[in-house]
């Protein structure tokens, strides 16, 4: 088993919570308030208080319609009080006291982990979303199904590092306004939850740090996501020839057992991908020239695979990148002057393959420390691999199956080799920049 560095991996984190912003950003920069009700836009501004560590705002409802609900603010609150204390006798290890807080009839100021809203069709207010980001919770059976359908308002349920096990209630979908779903670095295994796929609203799914195995299901990637994290698991398949029909703008298949080919249809996320995680997988063959297409992307790591061939030419139409990884692979020939010269690149690390030749502006990379090109075959430069070892792999060049292709560039005019017509790319809204690196704090389990 491979360890990744701990600075590396650790540069970038971020808290979970923090990564919910990326949803933030885009609805404060108004890009999908076209699509968003009005309640969603409310629930997220919540959300963002709760996760500063502010103060929700609670509505307080006439004293009348509190009598007719127990003492409650409204029937929502009622029923979830119900399913919150029933909750509450299954988690047996709590150990920052979060569950100590869940008691009387006011929810929504007193109990940790629960923002409240009005749910806009029944203009009522009731439980929105569950933060138990960090609690640990643990019990003999800390299933999600009572309390996931218990709480039929949700719009995030977000649950980082606890001890959650069991599956995904089939019934998910039936949480109508489901947006955000973090169950990461909990106890969940055996096969993907084929469940989730019923939750159509999803913009955010975090699976990354559990023990699920086998395969990822094909359908995830038409899910209308901005974010995927399912890295850390034991995925092992070929991925999904539909990898990119995801919408993601932020994708991590990282430290799985991923095998076979990135998928051509990567080009397809041209628009919409930002960062995109294969490293650590045992993916083989050589890079599609599609993944030159990809000129929103800021961050793409193939490190710590098999991965051979030369670097497309199209590489050079990656205009944002700034973090470009493909150390730990089988890559050969020159590193293209073209892909040096690409204007925002901060860290390009081509350390541990075979290349061979790097001109003066990879020249000036690795002087300034942008370029590490260490341990390659590069004649006259310092920490190189051994005569005896590049040798070995000369004798035995892997080919790729698309040699040609690794000459197109589809960013030049005139090139035919583009099979992707532009047009067929520029369906979807270009969506507001995010901060670089941040799927990076995906590699670290809180
Ligand atoms: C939780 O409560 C127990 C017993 O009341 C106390 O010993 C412990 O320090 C508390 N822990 C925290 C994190 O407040
Ligand atoms: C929602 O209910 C409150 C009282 O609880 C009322 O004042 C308000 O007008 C209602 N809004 C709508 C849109 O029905
Ligand atoms: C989900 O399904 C179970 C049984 O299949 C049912 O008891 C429950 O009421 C359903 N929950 C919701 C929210 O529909
Ligand atoms: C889950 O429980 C196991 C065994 O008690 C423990 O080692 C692990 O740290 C727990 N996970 C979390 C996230 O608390
Ligand atoms: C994790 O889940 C397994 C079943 O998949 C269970 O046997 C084990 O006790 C759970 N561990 C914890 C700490 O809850
Ligand atoms: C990498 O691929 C080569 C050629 O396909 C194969 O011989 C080698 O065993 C692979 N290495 C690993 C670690 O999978
Ligand atoms: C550049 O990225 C690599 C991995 O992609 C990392 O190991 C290295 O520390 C980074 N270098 C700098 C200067 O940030």
């Amino acid at each position: 088993m491979m360890t990744i560095d701990d600075d590396y991996v650790n540069k970038k984190h971020n808290e979970t919570e923090q990564l919910a912003l990326v949803d933030l950003t885009k609805l404060m920069n108004g890009l999908n308030m076209g699509t968003l009700s009005a309640f969603l836009y409310l629930i997220f501004v919540t959300h963002l208080f709760a996760i500063n560590g502010g103060d929700a705002a609670t509505p307080s409802q006439p004293p009348q319609q509190m009598l007719a609900t127990g003492g409650f603010q409204s029937d929502r609150l009622q029923q979830a009080y119900k399913v919150i204390q029933a909750f509450k006798k299954k988690v047996t290890y709590d150990p920052k006291n979060i569950t100590k807080t869940w008691v009387g009839k006011n929810i929504c100021r007193d109990y940790k982990g629960f923002v409240c809203d009005i749910v806009p069709d029944l203009n009522k207010t009731t439980v929105a979303g569950v933060n138990f980001n960090g609690n640990r919770f643990n019990g003999p059976s800390l299933t999600l199904t009572e309390l996931i359908l218990g709480l039929r308002d949700l719009a995030f349920f977000h649950a980082n590092s606890n001890n959650f096990t069991g599956t995904i209630p089939k019934n998910i979908s039936q949480i109508r306004y489901l947006m955000e779903l973090d169950l990461s670095n909990n106890n969940f295994s055996g096969r993907f939850p084929y469940e989730i796929l019923h939750a159509k609203k999803l913009v955010f799914l975090d699976f990354r740090f559990n023990t699920f195995l086998g395969v990822v299901p094909p359908q995830v990637f038409l899910l209308q996501l901005d974010l995927l994290f399912i890295n850390n698991n034991n995925f092992r398949q070929r991925i999904s020839k539909y990898l990119g029909f995801t919408p993601a703008l932020f994708l991590t298949l990282a430290n799985n057992k991923f095998v076979g080919e990135i998928p051509r249809s990567i080009g397809r996320a041209a628009n919409t991908l930002q960062e995109v995680l294969f490293l650590n997988n045992k993916l083989s063959g050589c890079m599609p020239y599609e993944l030159g297409l990809l000129k929103k992307s800021t961050v793409l790591d193939v490190g710590f695979n098999n991965l051979t061939g030369p670097i497309p030419h199209s590489f050079q139409c990656l205009r944002k990148m700034e973090l470009l990884n493909l150390a730990r692979n089988r890559f050969y020939n020159e590193i293209p002057e073209a892909v040096c010269s690409l204007p925002g690149l901060t860290n390009f690390t081509a350390s541990y393959n075979y290349f061979t030749q790097v001109g003066p502006q990879c020249r000036k990379l690795i002087k300034s420390g942008v370029l590490n090109v260490n341990r390659n075959c590069i004649l006259g430069l310092p920490n190189q691999r051994s005569q005896a070892d590049c040798a070995r792999f000369f004798a035995n060049l892997p080919t790729c199956r698309r040699a040609k292709s690794m000459h197109y560039v589809p960013c030049s005019n005139g090139n035919s080799g583009n099979q992707l017509e532009t047009s067929d790319l520029e369906t979807t809204p270009a969506p507001a920049p995010a901060p670089l690196g941040r799927s990076y704090g995906a590699l670290t389990p809180h």
